[in-house]
């Protein structure tokens, strides 16, 4: 059985202080109840933000990793050091990744695989923007993001990827997809998967939903058969409006 997840995507936003308390409250409201929750902190809070952490079903995560194993690589942090840290999951190939830092499908790739390599869950992001929509290619967009960034993996590999379908267009910019839109998707992606690795892995892959997800919306997104959570910018800097959605269910 796939696994229900709700992860939240801290960005570049919140002190130290202020990110510790957000997760000791995060912490103090998860319920051990099956919904595994994720917080992806900016590098600089995992340790601390690691520490807080006691429930069961609550776990970290980062936003990233470098594409190399370790070295000289100025400002870069490793799968390995994130690891180290006690985080479980990273999130790769956001879409801001993919537009402001020139992130392609075959540097995604390399991440992928270091990230496996360090006992990491990749939470891989794919999803088309407004214009691709608009001209009628966003499921050949996905597909090959999915295809290039993936599908070079074992099927053992394969088994431990979580994949976020984020439409760009929905990314903080309060749109939502509708949740046929991402029913459609969601669906069209396990069945790539299942063409590719089989229908027990693609049943067993856990796809998230991202885009301007929020506690109002959250539960009709959640009910589609092909959405097994989300991937939460905006409203996860928010203890309530987070375990809003992590309720949803
Ligand atoms: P949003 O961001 O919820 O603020 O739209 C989602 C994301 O970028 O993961």
């Amino acid at each position: 059985m796939r696994k229900k997840i709700v992860a939240g995507n801290w960005k570049m936003n919140k002190t130290l202080q202020e990110g510790i308390e957000l997760a000791k409250t995060v912490n103090r409201q998860v319920e051990d109840n099956g919904v595994i929750v994720v917080l992806c902190t900016p590098f600089i809070h995992l340790t601390e933000v690691s520490k807080t952490i006691t429930k069961d079903s609550l776990f970290l995560g980062a936003q990233n990793c470098a594409s190399e194993v370790s070295g000289a690589y100025t400002g870069e942090v490793s799968a390995q050091m994130i690891r180290s840290t006690g985080a479980d999951y990273v999130i790769i190939g956001h879409s801001e990744r993919r537009s402001y830092y020139h992130e392609d499908d075959a540097l995604l790739n390399k991440k992928v695989k270091l990230a496996l390599a360090n006992e990491l869950i990749p939470i891989f992001c794919c999803g088309e923007v407004l214009q691709e929509r608009q001209s009628g290619i966003h499921f050949d967009v996905v597909r090959s993001q999915i295809e290039k960034g993936l599908f070079d993996l074992s099927p053992e590999d394969f088994g431990k990827i979580v994949i976020a379908y984020e439409p760009v267009w929905a990314i903080g910019t309060g749109v939502t997809a509708s949740s046929d839109q991402a029913q459609e998707m969601h669906k069209a992606i396990r069945e790539q998967v299942a063409e590719k690795y089989g229908t027990t892995v693609a049943d067993n892959t856990s796809i998230l939903y991202g885009g301007s997800c929020k506690p109002s919306n959250a539960a009709e997104l959640f009910a589609n058969p092909d959405v097994d959570g989300g991937l939460i910018g905006g409203a996860a800097l928010n203890a309530a409006d987070f375990m809003g959605i992590v309720t949803a269910f």
